[in-house]
């Protein structure tokens, strides 16, 4: 009787438990497949081949993917943040184990996924037991290596703030919770006023922060790479027009060092004209996972030719040819007119295009960067450095 009866998920309040739940369904999913595959040589592709093929396609195509994405953006890199010691080495080996063993079964589930739809809609009756056999074992390795490491590390080192970040992360994947579940439009201004998350991961003290600046950039950048954070070098860059207004846009520092922050562009587009015109401008990094924001302040100058044909060299034909056939920033009149574009310039440029002279690196010199990381109940913590005419750097602390 027990097994008519629904088998409920915990709540997200609980979310290593709720990963675990998971895990109990995508055994009954392997276990169907499993039956499917001895099922089929004797009844063919019939009602109940049919309805499991669905079942178990439905379940892998949906529902697995946000599993993995649940380790992936928030177990692992929130893992990442606060283990220490030993539990650092252990993450430091097993999660690249973890990450592949997502793109494994992902191929190996690919194999299957055409099999399991012809069975659903009735067109072939035929699995292949090696692939069927690979994708179980190899789930079944994998979630045991979970099991007994990534989830007791969990339960050891997460907090009640880090279980209800992690929960309502899991939730909004899923579409579900109170800042997701579709508000009617006049509710949505509510619903935005009431997004609150608390910050808690980690701390930044006057004793932990560096004497250098651009060291502890490197610091925190490192950090963010390592906890895969998304787009790590994106940034914005603010610049300000003749008129005394302000713009930004996302770019991507492509090279950092005690010269400052490199970042590649067309020299005239917006920010172009506006940097030449008032060389001075704001960078800003924001890295959500790990509950901290860099900004940077300072002037603008153009890298050497030189840097700037050495970057541009190394980057694949495709991009070089955009670069060379985007006039960007100014308008056009259709998507059809740009491609046709760069057609007309691939075909014309060879395997080896030189830099259009518009297009290049400016680099800023940075003489301010604020390191800011969040803190319970809105008490942040701001270190900032500033630079000094000998070219030494001041460091205090701002209220938050
Ligand atoms: C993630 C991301 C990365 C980008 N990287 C660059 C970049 O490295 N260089 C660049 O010129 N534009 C980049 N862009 C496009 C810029 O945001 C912007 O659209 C473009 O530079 C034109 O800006 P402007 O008209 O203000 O000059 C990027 C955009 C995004 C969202």
């Amino acid at each position: 009787m027990t097994s008519l009866l629904p088998d409920p998920a915990p709540d997200f309040g609980q979310p290593i438990a709720v990963l675990k739940h998971c895990h109990g369904r995508i055994r009954k999913q392997l276990a169907t497949l499993d039956k499917l595959l001895a099922h089929l040589p004797e009844f063919g592709a019939d009602a109940q081949a049919r309805q499991a093929a669905a079942a178990v396609l439905k379940y892998f195509e949906g529902a697995a993917h946000l599993h993995h994405e649940d380790e992936e953006q928030d177990l692992i890199p929130m893992l990442r943040a606060l283990a220490q010691g030993e539990d650092a080495a252990t993450l430091q080996a097993l999660a690249p184990v973890i990450l592949q063993d997502h793109k494994d079964m992902d191929a190996l589930w690919q194999d299957l996924h055409e099999q399991l739809t012809a069975i659903a809609e009735g067109t072939a009756a035929t699995l292949s037991a090696s692939a069927v056999q690979r994708f179980i074992q190899r789930y079944a390795a994998h979630m045991e290596r979970e099991e007994s490491t990534l989830a007791p590390m969990a339960l050891r080192l997460f907090g009640p703030e880090q279980m209800a970040q992690m929960g309502a992360a899991m939730q909004r994947r899923r579409g579900i919770g109170a800042t997701t579940t579709t508000v009617a439009a006049p509710a949505i201004g509510q619903a935005v006023a009431d997004l609150r998350k608390d910050y808690g991961q980690a701390s930044l003290n006057e004793t932990d922060a560096m004497d250098d600046p651009m060291l502890q950039f490197t610091q925190w950048f490192e950090q963010a790479l390592k906890a895969e954070v998304n787009e790590p070098n994106a940034m914005s860059v603010a610049t300000v027009g003749a008129n005394g207004r302000p713009s930004s846009r996302i770019v991507l520092v492509k090279q950092f060092d005690e010269r400052g922050f490199t970042w590649y562009t067309n020299y005239d587009s917006r920010k172009g004209h506006e940097l030449d015109d008032r060389p001075y401008a704001a960078l800003l990094f924001f890295w959500s996972e790990l509950e901290r924001q860099v900004r940077i302040e300072g002037r603008v100058e153009r890298t050497s030719s030189e840097e700037s044909d050495r970057y541009f060299r190394s980057r694949p034909l495709k991009s070089r040819l955009s670069a060379i056939a985007s006039q960007q920033s100014a308008p056009i009149g259709s998507r059809a007119e740009l491609e046709q574009h760069y057609e007309d310039v691939a075909r014309q440029a060879g395997e080896d295009p030189a830099r259009p002279g518009n297009w290049g690196g400016f680099r800023l010199v940075p003489d301010r960067l604020e390191f800011w990381q969040g803190r319970r109940s809105r008490f942040h913590d701001r270190i900032v450095y500033e630079r000094q005419e000998d070219g030494s750097w001041t460091r205090l602390r701002l209220q938050p």
